[in-house]
């Protein structure tokens, strides 16, 4: 897409009155390919409705604990972190169809049954949940929004994430990755002045990457464009 459509359709969602709320996301819509299709129908179980309520009642067992990925993309990571942790729940929130039942596909095809997604605004499932009731929200390589006008719709920012915070248990950890470096610096920057978190590399750095975290389809595009990968990992300290 080029700068000058991504500019019309951004426009074009901020006069859109189902979204007074300026939103972190573009929906893009694009045809299902024949696994995809037969996904939805094959393993539409995995799919929850919105609204949801609280994430954890969608589980076998709800008291296992629960992680949040939000904007999984095609999710093929997110099968990948559910399969490797059997002991805990995963719920994945898109709003990109063709991802959803992407990642239903790779899920169904994988047996695995720790994990449910949705189509639906994070935000809003996240303001459903009960305060301290997730163990980890995962977000990697959120849209960056470069340019100085979209920078309000950042994940990562003051406005959002006193939400994440509140719904955040004690002791449970916000992951954020990027590898768009100018990101890199304002997430840290963002985060180091929430007083709930604290930085789990130590002040002023990121995370070592994680062995454990699945390389994601945009993670692979940054290091293919010479981009440096940044993790954060912050626990909730009260
Ligand atoms: C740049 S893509 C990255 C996808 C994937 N995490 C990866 O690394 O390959 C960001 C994704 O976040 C989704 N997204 C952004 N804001 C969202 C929100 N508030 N709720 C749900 N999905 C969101 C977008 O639809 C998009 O698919």
């Amino acid at each position: 897409m080029s700068n000058d459509q991504l500019d019309q359709q951004v426009v074009e969602l901020d006069n859109l009155s189902e979204h007074r709320e300026i939103v972190t996301f573009m929906r893009r819509s694009a045809p299902l390919n024949t696994s995809q299709r037969t996904a939805l129908e094959q393993y539409g179980h995995l799919i929850l409705e919105y609204p949801v309520g609280d994430l954890r009642q969608h589980f076998e067992h709800p008291e296992r604990p629960l992680t949040v990925e939000i904007g999984f993309g095609m999710g093929r990571s997110l099968v990948l972190m559910a399969k490797a942790n059997p002991e805990r729940n995963f719920v994945g929130i898109e709003v990109h169809v063709p991802g959803i039942a992407q990642c239903v596909y790779e899920a169904g095809m994988a047996g695995v049954t720790n994990l449910r997604v949705l189509d639906a605004d994070a935000i809003q499932v996240l303001r459903e949940m009960p305060d301290n009731s997730i163990n980890t929200v995962q977000l990697y390589f959120p849209d960056p929004w470069q340019k100085k006008r979209h920078f309000k719709r950042r994940f990562v920012s003051h406005d959002r994430m006193p939400l994440v915070e509140q719904k955040l248990e004690l002791g449970g950890t916000f992951h954020a990755a990027t590898d768009w470096e100018p990101y890199a610096e304002w997430m840290l920057e963002v985060l180091e002045e929430r007083p709930r978190l604290e930085n789990l590399a130590g002040k002023g750095n990121s995370y070592p990457r994680p062995e454990w975290r699945p390389q994601t389809k945009f993670e692979r595009r940054g290091i293919e464009a010479g981009h440096k990968i940044n993790d954060f990992i912050f626990k909730k300290i009260s």
